[in-house]
């Protein structure tokens, strides 16, 4: 390692004590490097929660595709279901939990689309098959049989047969602006360590607070 490493390196993360990190996104980081290495099956799965009109919350999993300074991406049919209710709300709460690690990362925050320029960059590396399946799939829609989702696949697979795949209209992604990020691991007899940063304001410096478990 070099010295420039090591003078960067914080203290709690060669120590392993998580709650004397001080900057929540590096702990974040850290932790998501690890998951990569020891959780099996989708380390960058997250379940993401949003409201309906009425308060209603609800939940699913989408992969995280995009993480920096700002905030965590990912991608989805703007006209299904959890797009409706952010263009209703852009608020939503995250969840990673990654079971092989027992640790949990709990995030909230607004949310904001990310930009055409982004979205068709992404849009770009999925494999082929996967975005004729974001044009022949309306997500969230009812759906009379599997053998009408094969029709739609066919007639976009025939539609751009030659040459690249325009991204949809209708998919793109989001951006979930944390204000909160709450760090969970597990230990012994249930007395598990828990720290929560929050801020008032994107830009804010992050207060941390320990948190009874
Ligand atoms: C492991 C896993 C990863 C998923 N990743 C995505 C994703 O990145 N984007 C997406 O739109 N749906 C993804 N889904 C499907 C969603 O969970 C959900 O069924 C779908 O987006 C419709 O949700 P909605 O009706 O609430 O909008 C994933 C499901 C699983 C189990």
């Amino acid at each position: 390692m070099s010295d420039t490493a090591q003078i960067q390196t914080p203290a709690w993360l060669t120590s392993g004590d998580f709650t004397q990190a001080d900057e929540p996104l590096r702990l974040w980081q850290a932790w998501f490097d690890e998951a990569v290495k020891g959780e099996p099956r989708d380390p960058n799965a997250m379940s993401v929660a949003t409201v309906d009109k009425d308060g209603f919350p609800d939940v699913r999993t989408v992969l995280l595709k995009g993480v920096d300074e700002r905030g965590f991406v990912f991608y989805t049919n703007t006209e299904s279901q959890k797009g409706q209710e952010l263009a209703g709300n852009m608020k939503a709460a995250l969840l990673f939990y990654w079971k092989s690690l027992n640790r949990q990362v709990r995030i909230r925050g607004p949310v904001e689309r990310v930009t055409a320029e982004e979205a068709d960059a992404y849009f770009a590396t999925r494999p082929k098959g996967a975005q004729i399946g974001a044009w022949a799939s309306q997500q969230s829609r009812p759906l009379e049989s599997r053998l009408a989702f094969e029709k739609n696949v066919a007639i976009y697979t025939a539609k751009y047969a030659l040459g690249t795949v325009p991204r949809p209209p209708h998919w793109s992604g989001f951006r979930i602006l944390p204000l909160k990020m709450e760090f969970w691991h597990d230990r012994p007899f249930r007395l598990h360590d828990r720290i929560e940063f929050r801020r008032a304001e994107l830009g804010q410096d992050w207060t941390k607070v320990r948190m009874y478990p």
